[in-house]
């Protein structure tokens, strides 16, 4: 399958081809770099458009006092709900620390204490003070410019902007051995042509963009994910979208990308009232406001439900300084007329983050041979049910020089592209605001059968909207499509709650489903379904 599209029309050459310009990709980028080979850094939008630099809390690495990644691993797998890779989070914990010191010495600048240590604080379902931060709360955008500058400041990396990639090209035997992207450009590169490379890294970000309202830029249509289910790819653990509890509510019309308010803000002693100035999550879970997001999400959800208002309240007027540690909440307060010293801030839940993506080992290989995933495109299974706060960009950091390891270690000779005979599609761009909704409204942070499968219907009736107008629009439209239905049909699959899948008519937490779903299409673009097993120690008590 592949998206409808004007043929090639001109050809670009390097050894990686890296997808996507956050903390993954470039992560990625620089650490090929260390081995000589040529990178094509490919971006959909300006290169600092995507999620990275939205991140606010920060990165979790087990640097402190009192801190070990055994602990940091047992926090992981808490928050995952028996769905982690125990070797994959072996990884991330153990690797961080380094990964952390590599990305200081790349130029990344974090808060520091008063005695000139780095300062690091608490966030849901951490056990330790481990989130190192910049900024107050833009650690992503300090992250991002670091990285941005060593990008720059190499010539063997080129990069390519307002470049939508759209599917895999690939060799008589299979291998993926490039990409056509779509660039909005001038001269030579304008329009559709053909990138041949010796690997392919998907680093494109998440997919917030399925639901109405999320924390993601606009950018984030999990074009990444879209692509390799085309090419034949796994995805797994789809349905696990994490609904980031504390979104700044906006009101009731509000859509699009909408402000966060880290949990860094509950890590340092704001707590969640209801409309009756109840402190609902005491009683919760042991944690309390600072129980796993999962967690929170849903009881923010029940309180919702129980008193029929559209949000909660964040109470954070003990905080000293607020507008210095939170400068960018505090802005995003103020233009709502909201002053977190003195008032209540209005909070709801909003899809956040993809735990799930393109299934991949430990040195980021998809299924497809030649074709790798990375960050939040990527399913490593760290993550499990439900990403622990900040292991995102460590993840991103981690995994993006273990595939640079081995793509240097195992970089094949090019190899051309065998004729495209697959069949091709495309979506009119006028189904988004529909799709959006239904998501919103049967796949959101409550699912049941009957919600999943009216959104299924929906839909269904939605893929008669074919189009022969190939823009941007509808290629991303058509990639909101692919994956709202993958995540859809995983969670009418998983008929169990756990982690950040809830489901109404089956709220209990299911042995049978210590497992994993499979997700791929085949070349004639029937969905096809598979589990697999999950070894964890379920006696974790969350
Ligand atoms: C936050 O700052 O609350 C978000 C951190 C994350 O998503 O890991």
């Amino acid at each position: 399958m592949r998206l409808r599209a004007p043929l090639p029309g001109w050809t670009a050459k390097a050894d990686v081809v890296v997808i996507g310009s956050g903390v993954a990709g470039l992560t990625t980028a620089l650490q090929i770099r260390a081995h000589n080979l040529s990178v094509l850094l490919v971006t959909k939008s300006f290169i600092d458009a995507g999620s990275t630099k939205w991140a606010q809390g920060g990165i979790a690495a087990a640097l402190g006092p009192g801190d070990s990644p055994d602990q940091h691993e047992k926090d992981t797998l808490v928050a995952g709900a028996g769905l982690c890779d125990l070797p994959a989070v072996k990884v991330l914990v153990s690797e961080g620390p380094e990964a952390v010191r590599k990305l200081i010495a790349r130029g990344a600048v974090f808060d520091t204490s008063e005695t000139g240590e780095i300062a690091l604080t608490r966030e849901g379902g951490h056990l330790r003070n481990r989130i190192l931060h910049a900024g107050g709360d833009a650690t992503g955008a300090e992250v991002s410019r670091a990285l941005l500058a060593a990008v720059s400041n190499d010539p063997g990396i080129e990069v390519i902007e307002h470049a939508l990639v759209l599917d895999a090209l690939k060799t008589k035997a299979g291998r993926v051995c490039g990409v056509t992207i779509h660039v909005i450009g001038e001269g030579t590169r304008d329009g559709v042509g053909q990138v041949l490379a010796r690997a392919v890294v998907l680093a494109t970000g998440g997919l917030g963009q399925v639901y109405s309202q999320t924390t993601n830029p606009s950018v984030s249509t999990g074009d990444g994910v879209a692509l390799a289910l085309r090419a034949g790819a796994d995805v797994a653990d789809v349905e696990f979208i994490q609904f980031h509890p504390t979104v700044l509510y906006m009101g009731e019309g509000s859509r699009g990308q909408q402000p966060l308010i880290s949990e860094a803000v509950r890590g340092e002693g704001a707590f969640l009232v209801n409309d009756r100035g109840e402190r609902f999550m005491r009683g919760v879970h042991p944690l309390a406001d600072l129980a796993p997001r999962d967690i929170v999400a849903k009881e923010i959800s029940r309180q919702m439900q129980l008193t029929g208002s559209h949000h909660v309240w964040l109470d954070a007027r003990s905080i000293k300084d607020f507008s210095e540690r939170f400068p960018t909440i505090n802005a995003s307060c103020k233009e709502i007329g909201i002053n977190p010293v003195t008032d209540l801030i209005p909070v709801a839940p909003a899809s956040h983050y993809a735990s799930g993506g393109v299934r991949t080992d430990l040195n980021g290989h998809s299924s497809v041979p030649g074709l790798y995933a990375v960050g939040e495109t990527a399913c490593t299974g760290a993550h499990g049910a439900n990403r622990l706060a900040s292991n995102s960009l460590l993840e991103g950091l981690v995994f993006g020089a273990r595939i640079a390891e081995d793509i240097a270690a195992n970089l094949p000779e090019y190899e051309d592209p065998a004729p495209q005979d697959s069949f091709d599609f495309l979506l009119s761009p006028s189904i988004r605001g529909e799709l959006q909704r239904a998501m919103s409204k049967g796949a959101s942070v409550v699912r049941s059968k009957e919600s999943l499968q009216e959104t299924l219907t929906t839909l269904a009736k939605l893929k008669n909207a074919s189009t022969i107008f190939a823009n941007l629009d509808a290629w991303e439209t058509t990639n909101l499509y692919l994956l709202a239905t993958a995540i859809v049909r995983s969670a009418l699959e998983r008929t169990e709650s756990r982690g950040s899948h809830w489901r109404e008519d089956f709220p209990e937490t299911s042995s049978e489903w210590t497992k994993r779903i499979h997700q791929s299409l085949s070349k004639n673009g029937d969905w096809k379904s598979a589990t697999e097993e999950v070894f964890n120690d379920l006696s974790i008590a969350r």
